[in-house]
């Protein structure tokens, strides 16, 4: 069986004094009551070392929404692994579709990012998932296919145990349609069975898959409940304590 993991991208938001207000408040609501499952947030760059602080003592992991590949060097604007880390980081999310979509990165740029974060000691969260446009023509399968083995070239199985894959359909980030619970496990079982087929079942068996695009407090438990859906990456809904508290309680029921 595996342990959910529930992980907030706060994206662009929340500046410093908005950071402590939301991680104190999270921190007295999920209180000691996570049970088996993982919580991470994700902040902005310029919120994590001071998330780092407010959750020491605390369960909940801090993770970045993004880096580049190489440890230093003249990259303006780019932030490195090594940074994350001795910001306090232990997670990044690595090509999710706003990257992919507004920043235009590429299955190739998010492979060098995994390999470089995975030789790091971050545990990157990959993100995959089809336009509403490939859905409709009936190519989810492929297009998720060929981003799992683009971001995933060369990975061992060895360093797929530090690997967590979101499945989030670009038509549901934002949009407040979030996929149903089937249409979500469907993909997710395509992604288990082709790292099956990449590694083998033990690897497979073992991969958190978290399915992300408006999860919020009144979906959460149907889409967890799913066999192959251990988690969510929760946008809009982790920005507030409430509502991202009731996603993980869910979480902690099914
Ligand atoms: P959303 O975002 O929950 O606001 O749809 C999810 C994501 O982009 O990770």
């Amino acid at each position: 069986m595996r342990n959910k993991i529930i992980a907030g991208n706060w994206k662009m938001n929340k500046d410093l004094s908005e950071t402590k207000g939301l991680l104190n408040d999270l921190k007295t609501k999920v209180g000691a009551g996570l049970g088996g499952v993982q919580v991470i947030v994700c902040p902005p760059f310029t919120s994590l070392a001071l998330a780092a602080e407010l959750l020491k003592g605390s369960t909940i992991k801090l993770g970045a929404q993004n880096m580049y590949f190489e440890d230093e060097g003249a990259f303006t604007g780019e932030v490195s692994p090594k940074m994350l880390k001795s910001a306090g980081c232990e997670y990044v999310i690595l090509g999710h579709s706003e990257r992919r979509q507004i920043f235009g990165e590429t299955n190739e740029l998010i492979n060098k990012k995994v390999k470089k974060a995975l030789a790091s000691g971050l545990l990157p969260i990959v993100c995959v998932g089809e336009t509403l446009d490939e859905r409709e023509k009936n190519i989810t399968d492929q297009v998720v296919t060929s981003q799992v083995k683009g971001a995933l070239r060369e990975i061992s199985s060895a360093d797929m145990e530090n690997i967590i894959i979101a499945y989030e359909p670009v038509w549901a980030i934002g949009t407040g349609k979030n996929a149903t619970p089937q249409q979500a496990e469907d993909v997710h079982r395509l992604i288990r069975k082709l790292i099956g087929q990449m590694y083998n079942w033990t690897v497979a068996e073992k991969l958190i898959i978290q399915y992300g695009g408006s999860v919020k407090p009144d979906n959460a438990a149907e889409l967890l409940k799913q066999s192959n859906i251990d988690g969510a990456l929760v946008g809009g809904a982790c920005l507030k304590a409430d509502s991202f508290t009731q996603i993980i309680q869910s979480a902690n029921v099914v």
